[in-house]
């Protein structure tokens, strides 16, 4: 099996969503352009203009902006990044800081084939402002789960996670910025390991 993922032909595709800054896209095709197990073969944001969409270009990954404004009520929105998932042939798909929830169809779609990274011990604090929420309820350590995504928000089986200590003088930005050099490893390996089987 990896013998097979080392030849470039037969690498599993890689799509990576994001909505922001992109540094944990940017240690995904890192890896992966190290490692060559897997290819980095889009970068699909939801917003124009943001820092990730340059990185990924820097990197020398496609990109495609499918900005969720241009859709009324959302209607088409998933569709079109499903349309040009299909159309760049993706076996992958990871969510870093992609900020959009997917709909269910399309996460049927996608079934065991979306991880995703989300900044807290899932399953404490699932959606936003996870580490001011672990903070404020006095816990001694926060984290990061890579998970499955299924319909239910950041509800998937969990894949692996990566804790780090919550410290006293620690504010919401201080622990984030931890918590995210955890992400940054945690991430591609779990990938790693998850396309391993
Ligand atoms: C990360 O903390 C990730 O866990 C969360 O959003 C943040 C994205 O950061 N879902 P970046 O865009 O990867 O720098």
């Amino acid at each position: 099996m990896r013998r097979l993922q080392r030849n470039p032909e037969l690498a599993p595709k890689i799509a990576i969503l994001i909505s922001g800054g992109g540094s944990n896209m940017v240690a995904l095709i890192k890896d992966m352009q190290d490692r060559g197990y897997a290819e980095p073969s889009l970068v699909i944001s939801n917003k124009a203009l943001v820092p990730g969409v340059i990185k990924a270009q820097q990197l020398g990954v496609p990109t495609e902006v499918i900005p969720h404004q241009a859709f009324p009520k959302g209607d088409g929105f998933q569709e079109e990044i499903h349309v040009a998932l299909v159309e760049q042939r993706i076996n992958f798909i990871c969510l870093a800081g992609f900020m959009q929830i997917l709909d269910a169809w399309f996460v049927d779609k996608w079934k065991d084939r979306i991880l995703n990274i989300h900044p807290s011990l899932l399953p404490k604090y699932k959606g936003l402002n996870t580490h001011q929420r672990a903070i404020d309820a006095g816990d001694t350590e926060a984290g990061c789960s890579v998970h499955l995504v299924t319909a239910e928000l950041d509800d998937g089986p969990i894949l692996a996670q990566a804790k780090v200590p919550i410290l006293k003088e620690d504010t919401a930005r201080t622990l984030a910025a931890r918590v995210l050099s955890e992400e940054h490893k945690l991430f591609p390996r779990t990938l790693r390991q998850y396309l391993d089987g």
